[in-house]
């Protein structure tokens, strides 16, 4: 499909406040990158990051090597206007992930809130992994986060597959160990509730 037409529609349709995903901070992740005392140094991709705000708080906190990517452009222009000047210090990539050119083993931490779930076949999953594979350092973090198996079946018209940890896990589990997973509910601006789940997985040494 073509995701960006789509996503494009969606984000021309709505106020990134008012989508069904929006939240004024991705605590979870925030927490995860934090407890894991991931270095402010540390290369950290946000695929499909949208005009998530996690950027802006990473930038908060002092984390100098970012990168969005999303395949809307309109989306990550929102993210960079909200910015402001700081924006020109991360590196805005508008790619689909599937096809997306990233550096080989170029990040420490690869984070995913709501991207991998529109994944519906095994070709496009199995070319997720090799990208999460081909560009996450060794040792290095994976945070995903996906509808849980109780959590709506589509998103913005599309479907969506739903995942526990351990179907989470079988799809990446070759290459990665589960350090930890928590479900999580999500309040929307419409007032409805999301189950997700989110894990945190560390990559095996090769
Ligand atoms: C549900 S939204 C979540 C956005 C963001 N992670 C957040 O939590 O605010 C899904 C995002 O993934 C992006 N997306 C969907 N499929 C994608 C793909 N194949 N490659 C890159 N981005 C994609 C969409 O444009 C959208 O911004």
């Amino acid at each position: 499909m073509d995701f960006s037409e789509h996503w494009e529609k969606v984000y021309a349709t709505k106020p990134v406040t008012q989508v069904s995903w929006f939240q004024e901070h991705d605590r979870l992740s925030l927490d995860l990158i934090q407890q894991e005392a991931v270095p402010t140094s540390a290369s950290i991709i946000d695929v499909g990051g949208g005009a998530s705000t996690l950027v802006d708080d990473l930038l908060e906190l002092g984390y100098s090597h970012l990168t969005v990517l999303d395949v809307s452009g309109s989306a990550l222009k929102v993210a960079q206007t909200r910015i402001g000047p700081s924006a020109a210090s991360v590196t805005w990539l508008e790619a689909n992930i599937l096809e997306a050119q990233l550096p080989a083993y170029g990040y420490e931490v690869w984070h995913d809130l709501a991207a991998f779930h529109f994944l519906m076949d095994s070709a496009e999953k199995q070319a997720y992994v090799r990208k999460v594979c081909e560009s996450l350092k060794p040792r290095g973090l994976f945070i995903i986060a996906t509808f849980a198996e109780d959590g709506p079946i589509q998103c913005s018209e599309l479907p969506v597959t739903r995942y526990n940890a351990s179907s989470l896990h079988a799809e990446f589990g070759e290459y990665f160990h589960l350090v930890s997973s928590a479900r999580s509910v999500h309040y929307t601006p419409a007032g409805n509730t999301q189950n997700f789940i989110y894990c945190l997985f560390r990559r095996k040494d090769p």
